[in-house]
């Protein structure tokens, strides 16, 4: 195709797996030894607080022990170096975009370097551990703060803007994601509803493959780099 105009990226789990953080689905089922259901939904959380908390401040503090990738690198060129709109929705909770050069990611499925108030809503950066007596600085209720990620059963965040970027697009191009988990699954039919060209990067083909129009298979840190060298040819 001619040079696009404006690209939306939206990249999963797959793109951090070489930094070493683990995918969800590639474990059995299990995400770091627990079962998806005992800590990624509201029920687990109301149900066991401390055991929830444990498990997002190790996932917190493992965040600080890892660096992005050839692949996280190679979006933050493209952002800096295509001659056009680049949109990044990202599902990974994990900061290795921003870390990798990438400004303005939209996380869709929230930040473990985040904070929300289930009391008020305020949300505001946070790096250290929560605990089930944490008090929100802006409502001060002790036992209020939980780790800002969308849950099972949550709406994600950014889905009016998310809409407006795939609509709009002429090439959509999905990155280390199973195409499991919906409405992130379902982005690739609108873009190509609305005429934009699909590629999907991954390391096997995804449960959404067919929808695309270009699938190329691989580990992120060679296909991402080559795909962003086309894009800037
Ligand atoms: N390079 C490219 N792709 C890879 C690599 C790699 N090195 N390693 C794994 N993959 C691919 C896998 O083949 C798989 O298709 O990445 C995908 C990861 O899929 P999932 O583990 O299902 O992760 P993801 O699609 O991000 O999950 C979506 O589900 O649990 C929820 O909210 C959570 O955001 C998450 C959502």
């Amino acid at each position: 195709m001619a040079h696009p105009k404006h690209i939306v990226i939206l990249t999963g789990a797959g793109i951090s797996a070489e930094s070493g953080i683990d995918t969800f689905r590639d474990a059995g089922g299990l995400w770091e030894n627990h079962p998806i259901e005992q800590v990624a939904t509201p029920q687990a959380f109301a149900a066991d607080p401390v055991l929830v908390h444990r498990f997002y401040n190790l996932r917190r503090a493992a965040l600080k022990k890892v660096e992005p990738n050839a692949a996280h690198l190679a979006l933050g060129r493209l952002q800096d170096e295509f001659d056009g709109e680049v949109t990044l929705i990202t599902q990974n909770v994990d900061d290795l975009h921003e870390r990798g050069g990438f400004r303005n990611v939209i996380h869709m499925h929230g930040e473990l370097n985040s904070a929300l108030c289930s009391a008020c809503g305020h949300r505001w950066e946070y790096r250290e551990d929560l605990s089930i007596t944490s008090i929100c600085p802006a409502c001060q209720t002790a036992g209020g703060p939980r780790p800002d990620i969308v849950w099972f059963g949550e709406m994600p965040y950014a889905m009016n803007s998310i809409e407006r970027a795939v609509k709009a697009c002429d090439l959509f191009v999905s990155i280390g994601t199973s195409g499991a988990v919906y409405p992130a699954a379902g982005f690739v039919q609108l873009a190509h509803a609305y005429r934009a060209k699909t590629l999907e990067l991954n390391l096997e083909p995804s449960q959404g493959s067919a929808m695309f129009a270009e699938s190329r298979l691989g580990p992120a840190t060679q296909l991402v780099p080559d795909w962003v060298a086309e894009m800037l040819d």
